[in-house]
C-alpha cells in the first residue's frame, strides 16, 4: 500500500499503523525516514480514527536519530536536523486523532522522543528507554528536554538526560513513561484492543478530549478550565451527543457518525 522506503503503512477499520522500517539500523531516524514520516502523516486519510506507531523487527522501536548522518554535521546543519525532527514530531503530536506508541524494543534518543510525541506509550517487556545523547557529546534534540520533563517530571527527566542511562520497561511504567507493559508477543494484540475500545466511543468527543488535554498542558489552570467548558458545550452541537445520550436512555448501543 505504501510507496515509502523507510516506513510501512497499514490500515484496517480506521486504524493506521506506521512502522519505522530500518530494522538493520535498529530503525534509526535519518533524514529520509523523518521526511517520509512527515509525508505519511500529512497524507493520512481524514477518515482515520487512530494511529499506531511502532518499529520493525523484534529489537528496536527506534534506537535514536541516525548517528552516521549526524557525525559530521556543522552547527548550522545540526540545528537544521533538530528542526526537522521537531517539525515531524509536532505534526504527529498535533494530530486530532489518538496516537499510540507501541514500543517493542529500544526507544533511545529520538526514539524515546518519537514515543513521547504519541498520546501514550504501551511497552513490551523488551522495551528499553533512554536519552543517551550526552554520551555522544550532544543534548537531546527532538524534544527530549521538553516532552520528557512534562511526562515524568523535571527531576526524573534530568536524571535520564544527564546519565544517558537506559531504563527497562517496568521502570518506565513505574515512573509514568509507559502506560502499560505487556509480554513481547502480546504487544500488538493489546494495542489493537485499546484502539478498539477507543473506537467504541464518539470520534469527535475523543478528538476533543485530546485537544482539551493538549490545551490544558500548555495553559494556566483557569484558561484550561474555560477551554474545557467551551469544548463540552461544542459537543452539544453534534449529532453524536444526541445519539449517545438517546442510546443510553433507550438502552441500546449508539451509532456514531463522527460529527
Ligand atoms: N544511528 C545509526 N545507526 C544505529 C543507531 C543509531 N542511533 N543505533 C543502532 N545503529 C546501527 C548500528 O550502527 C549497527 O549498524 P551496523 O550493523 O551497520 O554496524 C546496527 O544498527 C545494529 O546496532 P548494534 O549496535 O550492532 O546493536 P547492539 O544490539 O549491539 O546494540 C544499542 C544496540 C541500541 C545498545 C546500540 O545500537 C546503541 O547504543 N545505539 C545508539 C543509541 C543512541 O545513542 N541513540 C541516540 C542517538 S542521538
Amino acid at each position: 500500500m505504501s510507496t515509502y522506503e523507510n516506513i510501512l503503512i497499514g490500515s484496517k477499520d480506521g486504524v493506521v499503523r506506521i512502522t519505522i522500517n530500518r530494522a538493520e539500523k535498529l530503525n534509526a531516524l535519518n533524514r529520509a525516514t523523518l521526511t517520509e514520516l512527515e509525508a505519511a502523516i500529512l497524507a493520512l486519510d481524514p477518515e482515520v480514527r487512530l494511529l499506531v506507531i511502532t518499529g520493525a523487527g523484534d529489537k528496536a522501536f527506534v534506537a535514536g536519530a541516525d548517528i552516521s548522518e549526524m557525525a559530521d554535521l556543522t552547527a548550522e546543519q545540526g540545528a537544521s536536523f533538530a528542526r526537522l525532527g521537531h517539525e515531524v514530531l509536532a505534526r504527529l503530536e498535533s494530530l486530532e486523532v489518538p496516537v499510540i506508541a507501541a514500543v517493542n524494543g529500544y526507544a533511545l534518543g529520538g526514539g524515546c522522543e518519537l514515543a513521547l510525541a504519541a498520546d501514550f506509550i504501551i511497552a513490551s517487556e523488551k522495551a528499553r528507554f533512554g536519552q543517551p545523547e550526552v554520551s555522544l557529546g550532544v543534548t537531546a534534540g527532538f524534544g527530549g528536554t521538553v516532552r520528557l520533563s512534562r511526562r515524568i517530571g523535571d527531576a526524573r527527566a534530568r536524571q535520564l538526560l544527564f546519565t544517558g542511562e537506559m531504563i527497562k520497561a517496568d521502570e518506565a511504567y513505574r515512573i509514568g513513561l509507559a502506560n502499560e507493559v505487556v509480554a513481547a508477543g502480546e504487544l500488538m494484540t493489546r494495542v489493537d484492543a485499546i484502539a478498539a475500545k477507543i473506537m467504541e466511543n464518539a470520534p469527535r468527543a475523543v478528538s476533543l478530549s485530546k485537544r482539551a488535554t493538549r490545551f490544558g498542558e500548555e495553559s494556566e489552570l483557569e484558561a484550561a478550565c474555560v477551554f474545557e467548558q467551551q469544548v463540552f458545550g461544542l459537543c452539544f452541537a453534534t449529532h453524536d451527543q444526541k445519539e449517545g445520550m438517546r442510546a443510553f436512555l433507550d438502552k441500546r448501543k449508539p451509532s456514531w457518525i463522527g460529527r
